[in-house]
């Protein structure tokens, strides 16, 4: 798939940084006219992802997360957020919706709610090494 535009992001695991990952992403996005349903479709599935690498992948440490958002011939989209934190053991039972490692204070929901807004997601996972997301998505076009 021919790249047309790229960018990349690296950014300190602080939950502060989440609100301006997502905006980056749907700012640097923008450049292909989106409607407003399919920026705000980005913005929650960047959150989500982002918000896990803050929550789950580093913990009580503190690591960068690493964001690549590709343009794509033919109207398309990749989004590859990154962390080097403890990974994910079993990644079918962790995109089950509801499963959560957090107790109470999560919903369980994040994998589900990338699964719904984006077309395609790939999460590439190894125990002590990090996780990787990566999401596809056709934009219409306009
Ligand atoms: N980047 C990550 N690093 C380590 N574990 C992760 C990561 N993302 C998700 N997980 C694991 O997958 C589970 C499910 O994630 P998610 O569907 O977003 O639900 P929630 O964040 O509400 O727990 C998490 O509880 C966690 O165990
Ligand atoms: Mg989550």
């Amino acid at each position: 798939m021919k790249i047309l535009n790229q960018f990349k992001m690296e950014l300190l695991a602080r939950s502060s940084n989440e609100s301006f990952s997502r905006v980056a992403v749907a700012a640097f996005v923008s450049q292909l006219d989106p409607t407003i349903e399919e920026i705000s479709d980005i913005k929650t599935a960047v959150s989500e992802a982002v918000t896990n690498c803050i929550v789950h992948a580093y913990k009580e440490q503190l690591g960068y997360i690493y964001i690549t958002v590709r343009i794509l011939q033919g109207n398309k989209v990749s989004i590859k957020i990154k962390d080097k934190g403890c990974g994910i053991a079993d990644i079918k039972q962790a995109m089950e919706p509801l499963f959560t490692t957090a107790g109470g204070e999560r919903a369980g929901l994040g994998f589900a709610v990338m699964q719904s807004f984006m077309d395609k997601i790939y999460v590439k996972s190894q125990v002590g090494k990090g996780t990787t997301v990566i999401f596809h998505k056709q934009l219409k076009s306009r």
